[in-house]
């Protein structure tokens, strides 16, 4: 698993998480969503610090809402890139030291790609990355990865189309690690010219001998995929307007198109979504995309609970 952190430790990017953490996770986010109730002390004592320097309504407000379900107090930093000492110059290393003193555990959220390899350095409670700048949002991969195994019933031998921003989006790079660890999946990119899939995902599934293919319609893959991961453009990482015009509005998932899809696909986003996907899709069975923010609690109390327990 090379140099990466034990996932029980930290959670900073998605390829830690091998099979046997995944399962552990997924089974007991289905006990937690089960029977909440017999997990409420399960944090009682423990303080979480939610730091993050970039907006966010799942991530903050899920892991919130799962510090205090399972009877844990949260101390929050919203908008820390102002509201922190950050903006008097405070580097992340000096910052996590410190709260480290505060915290029994740390969420981040932070514009920086490598802000929670960086982290690392003087964290000595675990850390749990909430999205960083382009690079892993690997909670996020958690929360998909569950939704696929409960919707789909495994995670192996599926076509996983992803589309739209893979360039600047953090989410189909997690999602697209874990996935390619397991045997039979295949995957289609289709993005726009200026948006195209990471080099080093791309070698990274070439060194694994993962078969992939990159479009440039949507058409090309719709008729074919089981999970079709929808993903906005990320307007606020273009520098230049112009480059976020010519990348804006290309996919649009219209109810025309999810009637193309296999009966048994299933259509995901991380969400926040822009127009990438029309509100009338909402109401097809296949459009699991709310299911997967809900479900995004039951993994994230999971994970809290199995990092307290270890630490
Ligand atoms: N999916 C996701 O990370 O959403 P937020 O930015 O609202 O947390």
């Amino acid at each position: 698993m090379g140099n990466y952190p034990s996932p029980y430790t930290h959670t900073i990017l998605s390829q830690q998480f091998t099979p046997e953490f995944l399962k552990e996770v997924f089974e007991l986010a289905d006990k937690i969503r089960a029977n909440p109730k017999e997990y409420q002390d399960a944090l009682r004592g423990k303080v979480v610090a939610t730091l993050f320097y970039e907006p966010s309504t799942r991530t903050r407000l899920s892991f919130e809402s799962a510090i205090a379900k399972l009877g844990g107090a949260v101390i929050s930093t919203e908008n820390a890139r102002e509201a922190s000492s950050a903006s008097k110059g405070e580097t992340i290393e000096d910052t996590i030291r410190i709260i480290s003193m505060y915290a029994d555990m740390i969420v981040m959220r932070h514009y920086e790609d490598d802000a929670s390899l960086k982290a690392l350095a003087t964290v000595s409670v675990p850390l749990i990355n909430a999205g960083s700048g382009r690079s892993q949002h690997p909670t996020q991969a958690l929360l998909d990865v569950y939704t696929i195994w409960r919707e789909r019933g495994t995670v192996e031998d599926l076509e996983i189309s992803v589309v739209g921003d893979l360039l600047n989006g953090r989410t189909c790079d997690s999602l697209v690690y874990v996935l390619a660890k397991f045997p039979g999946n295949t995957f289609n990119f289709v993005a726009p010219d200026n948006c195209s899939l990471k080099e080093g995902l791309k070698e990274h599934l070439e060194e694994n001998k993962v078969e992939f293919k990159e479009h440039k319609a949507i058409e090309d893959i719709i008729e074919t995929t089981d999970v079709l991961y929808m993903t906005r453009v990320q307007k606020e990482r273009f520098g230049d307007e112009k480059e976020y015009e010519k990348a804006a509005g290309q996919y649009i998932l219209t109810k025309g198109l999810v009637e193309r899809m296999k009966k048994d696909a299933i259509i995901l986003h991380p969400l926040p979504r822009v127009d990438e996907i029309a509100v009338e899709a909402d109401l097809d069975s296949r459009a699991k995309y709310f299911e997967q923010a809900q479900n995004g609690l039951w993994v994230r109390m999971a994970l809290l609970v199995i990092l307290a327990r270890r630490n």
